[in-house]
């Protein structure tokens, strides 16, 4: 990680200014003060030549992605056990793991594996899901803060219809939060805490109500599912038969946006009520295309979300999802936009790889503020790719290579990596002083 946040980075730069909206500036120079985009030019002004150049000729300069909803504990056993639903998945597959994370030896293993992939991939933000283990949930974001890459990371709380070996009593559970928070709270410059109730039926409503208590006192965001599975939708009705929908039952206990920065994983099943409900509380939504199709939830109508104009990033939910990478979570939500126009609604088009790259760029981003996109004002996170498009027996426009990186970019195609202005890695070595 290196800290020097003022210099220039030279390449073809592609960002997104909205869903439809691309901007190519090809061999060009970004332009970064003090961690922000200060522009794009086609030459060096003047007054930027005391500035370092970090010369990526040739090679693609995109914004970070941002990765709305992740499990870190589940990307041990990720690509595992795809052929049960969500409830015995969790109970046979995902929470077996996590109770492993009580030990902080295998903590320490198994989130440095984790974290040096994170390192290493498109993501520069994230929204981490931990365990409800205080200890090893501190131990992930030391690490985290050690790579440069901008975290939200959450404590796990679950106090009910999960089994002995992983579940708190409320008072604990409540406790153990506030206790975490006062010792991580301002502590570390890259990585926050995010209230985390793993979702309404693990949570009673004594234990919801006093989360999102917590978020006012200290100003905290909140992350958690919705409507994933059909299944799950049912349960939710007979633990909370007040509310109309899943969603009302959160909005009921004070956990759904307004006040509170919010994010929910999967939204598959919201009905009208639910996404008038979202968007007047400004909730985001973290579209998990890998996850939906791997424990058979189904798929978002993701068209009618963006239609409607809810606040939408791409998740990996690892490790329902199977990769870590959002290039590969781009082409899955392009492909099952497909089969949602093939086989569920005809009239609604599938999304567009511009789309999807606005998704996992700035739609994700702004869930950090100013972040995804390289307009100006906007917090410096940048991946250099050396993509395979050139020197091929044909050439491709700067747009088409950005098109074709979605449904093949390997990890090693990523060369350098900067996240508000800091340098996270640069293997392409490539810098000069003018
Ligand atoms: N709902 C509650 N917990 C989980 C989880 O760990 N993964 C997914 N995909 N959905 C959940
Ligand atoms: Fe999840």
């Amino acid at each position: 990680m290196k800290k020097e946040t003022s210099f220039i980075l030279r390449g073809d730069i592609v960002y997104s200014k909205a869903p439809l909206e691309i901007v190519v500036n090809e061999d060009s120079y970004l332009v970064c003060m003090n961690g922000e985009v200060e522009g794009v030019y086609t030459s060096i002004p003047k007054e930027f030549y005391k500035l370092r150049l970090y010369n990526y000729e040739g090679c693609l300069i995109i914004p970070g992605m941002a990765d709305l909803h992740l499990h870190a504990p589940q990307y041990s056993f990720r690509g595992l056990n795809m052929d049960l639903e969500l409830i015995q998945w969790l109970e046979q597959v995902a929470f077996p793991e996590e109770s492993k994370y009580s030990e902080l030896i295998y903590a320490n293993e198994a989130y440095d594996y984790f974290v040096e992939d994170l390192k290493k991939s498109a993501t520069t933000r994230a929204c981490v899901f931990a365990t409800l283990h205080p200890q090893s949930t501190i131990l992930l974001m030391e690490k985290l803060e050690k790579t440069g890459l901008h975290c939200m990371v959450g404590k796990v709380n679950m106090d009910r219809n999960s089994p002995d070996y992983l579940v708190e009593g409320t008072k604990d559970s409540i406790t153990r939060t506030k206790k975490w928070i006062t010792s991580v709270k301002d502590k570390y410059q890259n990585v926050i805490p995010i209230i985390t109730p793993r979702f309404l039926p693990s949570c009673t409503d004594e234990l919801m109500i006093e989360l999102g208590n917590i978020c006012r006192e200290y100003q905290l965001p909140l992350q958690s599912h919705l409507s994933e599975n059909k299944g799950e939708i049912k349960w939710v009705k007979e633990l909370f038969p007040s509310a109309d929908s899943y969603s009302a039952a959160y909005e009921q206990l004070g956990t759904f946006g307004g006040d509170i920065h919010t994010v929910m994983a999967h939204c598959l099943y919201i009905d009208k009520y639910e996404m008038d409900l979202m968007k007047k509380n400004g909730v985001y939504m973290a579209h998990c295309p890998s996850s939906n199709t791997n424990i058979l939830s189904g798929i978002a109508p993701l068209r009618t979300y963006l239609d409607y104009k809810i606040q939408i990033g791409l998740g990996s939910d690892i490790g329902a999802g199977d990769n870590l990478s959002l290039f590969n979570v781009m082409a899955e939500a392009i492909k099952v936009s497909k089969l949602y126009t093939c086989l569920v609604k005809a009239e609604l088009k599938p999304i567009t790889s511009r789309e999807a790259f606005y998704l996992a760029t700035k739609g994700g981003g702004s869930f950090f503020g100013k972040v995804g996109s390289f307009e100006v004002g906007y917090e410096l996170d940048a991946i250099i790719i050396k993509d395979y498009s050139q020197g091929q027996p044909r050439d491709f426009q700067v747009e088409e290579r950005l098109e074709r990186l979605i449904y093949s970019a390997k990890e090693n195609d990523i060369v350098a990596k900067y996240c508000k202005g800091t340098q996270i890695f640069d293997c392409y070595k490539s810098n000069s002083l003018l």
